[in-house]
């Protein structure tokens, strides 16, 4: 792939501090195994949002999965159906969302992006309602673009990509035959409201960002509650006051984390508030989790820790890239298999043995998690 592809999707914001603190998190935490224990059966399977899934995975809002693979919102979708998991469309999609709400057996969400006046996002959930997506996550940390240096160095201008861009792309020829065969993607769900000038690539980014209101509040948390009747979820949280003043909210549940690292910069990741959050909501509501999740042992961790469910963002999007919906797929298999596996090497048989109890604090000279 060119370079500013796999760096729009590998890259975060600033010093890329909370980027590697994703990672970094999970490194703090070691596993200390049963033995002795008959381990021959094992599931993972466990609710979410009240459904039984084969692993407590969804598949994370992406927006530009088009820039990856022609179509590639429809692939994803079509992975996470097979995973018997949730795929989260992003506001910022290339697909329609009526074309991903008729992949066979899949499991819809909606990731919210607010911006423009209120009627952009009343259509958008009206939309939803008609293509019976199951529930909605609002995003809370995006307001103010990240500081994405990576971003600026593919342009000359708001509108022109560089030649070093042009030049990259040119060299990737399977690449573009695999994604621009329709032109470069277009936000497919939201391009109407763009005015017709600023409807190229580039600009209609920017103008969508213009148009985010930086003063997006809890008051506007309420306005979508009342108007949204299914499960409704709060992207990007990470402080614990947060998550107590969201339990008062009337949500339905919160997916903490930093964007992917893509947002603020010197953030703690969502691993490590885990914990406390789950401490605060009890079994009030779901808290999930996103960020860093790239192998099974990974998503046990979070599942220990107190996470429902966590979301994978670049783990089926490298599956994407490497193959389309099969690659995807395969990803998502890999992180089942991975923890089933783990599951076996730690004495864990369900869900249910997933707890604190089992993991140290490498950081914290080896005290348990549990006290
Ligand atoms: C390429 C890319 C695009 C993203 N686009 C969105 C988006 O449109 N909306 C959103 O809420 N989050 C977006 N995110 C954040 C993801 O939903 C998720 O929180 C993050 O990727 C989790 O970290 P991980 O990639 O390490 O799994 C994006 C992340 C990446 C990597």
């Amino acid at each position: 792939m060119p370079r500013f592809v796999l760096e729009y999707l590998e890259g975060g914001a600033g010093d890329e501090a909370t980027l590697s603190r994703e990672r970094a998190a999970f490194a703090d935490w070691r596993f200390m195994p049963h033995q002795l224990v008959d381990v021959a059966d094992r599931t993972l399977e466990a609710p979410i949002l009240g459904k039984i899934a084969p692993i407590p995975a969804v598949v994370a809002p992406t927006g530009l999965n088009g820039l990856f693979r022609r179509r590639g919102d429809i692939l994803l979708a079509q992975a996470a159906a097979k995973a018997g998991i949730p795929f989260t469309q992003s506001t910022m999609s290339n697909e329609r969302m009526e074309d991903v709400a008729v992949v066979p057996g899949l499991r819809h969400w909606w990731q919210l992006y607010i911006f423009g006046p209120d009627e952009i996002w009343q259509e958008l959930l009206r939309r939803a309602e008609t293509c019976g997506v199951e529930a909605l996550a609002l995003t809370t940390n995006a307001q103010i673009f990240g500081n994405r240096e990576w971003d600026a160095r593919t342009r000359i201008s708001r509108s022109m990509p560089s030649p070093a861009t042009l030049f990259d792309a040119a060299r990737h020829p399977r690449w573009a035959a695999m994604t621009l065969s329709r032109g470069m993607p277009v936000f497919r769900n939201v391009i109407d409201f763009v005015p017709k000038e600023r409807r190229s690539f580039f600009d209609s980014a920017f103008w969508i960002r213009e148009q985010m209101p930086q003063s997006l509040s809890w008051r506007d948390v309420a306005k979508i509650r009342q108007r949204w009747r299914g499960p409704f979820l709060l992207k990007g949280l990470l402080n614990l006051e947060d998550v107590r003043r969201a339990l008062d909210s009337g949500v339905d549940g919160v997916i903490l984390g930093s964007h992917g690292g893509r947002q603020a910069d010197w953030a703690i990741s969502a691993l490590d508030l885990l914990p406390q959050a789950r401490e605060i909501v009890g079994d009030r509501f779901a808290p999930m989790m996103s960020g860093g999740i790239r192998r099974g042992t990974d998503l046990l961790k979070a599942l220990a820790l107190g996470a429902d469910a966590v979301l994978a963002g670049r783990a089926p999007l490298y599956g994407l890239c490497a193959a389309g919906a099969g690659g995807a797929a395969c990803a998502l298999e890999l992180l089942r298999e991975e923890a089933l596996d783990e599951m076996g090497q730690l004495g864990a048989v369900s869900r249910a043995d997933l707890t604190p109890e089992l993991l140290v604090s490498a950081h914290q000279g080896f005290r348990p998690a549990s006290k």
